[in-house]
């Protein structure tokens, strides 16, 4: 199990990554809203470019917007570990894959709580990664949708039995009491949890025992 560790809601953006950047977490999660797909707005790709001035793991960025087809030429400048974008969004998914496939990123598809799983299904083979939400998009330190565990086996499930290599990532209200129940899938974000600790590396290292 990876982790991946959002800093959305921090009050100091720039030390938070310094500070995660010493850990041994696996990617920054980068949560970005566009006031339209979620009702908040995060900061804007010009101020996300600074990124890498302050940390030099990879980024998994979590695109929470109604036209993310627009953004990926920005976004693929980063040192990207995946792109994730919204099934239930205005833009062309096939369009957006095959943006991403000429950039060589891998690219992720996530599905809402009120979304049914197998949404997702008819393009398990088009993506590398199903990022579940856990929560409602929008905001960091909600709690964890219990259903969310069934809809983690039938994907897991659904996966297996085609034989394929997409990856399952888990969004949202990941404490140091349910992330026992996620330990087989294969990345984890987590927020709150971890830059609300005063130890970000014990955190990290409570989350994988
Ligand atoms: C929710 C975001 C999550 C969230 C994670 O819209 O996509 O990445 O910030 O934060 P916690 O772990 O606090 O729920
Ligand atoms: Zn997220």
């Amino acid at each position: 199990m990876k982790i991946s560790a959002s800093f959305l809601g921090v009050p100091n953006i720039g030390q938070t990554l310094r500070r995660l950047n010493v850990t041994d977490v696996d990617y920054i999660h980068v949560d970005v809203m566009d006031g339209k797909y979620v009702k908040n707005k995060t900061l804007s790709f010009n101020e996300f470019k600074e990124i890498p001035n302050y940390t030099r793991k990879r980024l998994d960025v979590h695109l929470m917007v109604q036209n993310p087809l627009k953004m990926i030429d920005n976004y693929a400048t980063l040192n990207l570990a995946y792109l994730t974008v919204h099934i239930n969004i205005k833009d062309n998914l096939e369009k957006i894959f095959q943006k991403c496939q000429t950039y060589g990123i891998k690219v992720g598809l996530a599905v809402n709580p009120k979304d049914d799983i197998s949404i997702v299904f008819p393009y398990l083979d088009k993506i590398d990664l199903v990022l579940i939400m856990s929560v409602e998009p929008g905001l960091p330190g909600q709690e964890f949708i219990k259903s969310t565990l069934t809809k983690i086996d039938s994907l897991k499930d659904e996966i297996k039995r085609r034989g394929l290599k997409t990856l399952i990532s888990v969004d949202g209200g990941i404490t140091l009491d349910n992330v026992k129940y996620l330990k087989d899938v294969d990345i984890i974000v987590s927020g709150s949890t971890i830059t609300k600790s005063p130890n970000f590396q014990d955190t990290i290292k409570k989350l994988r025992a």
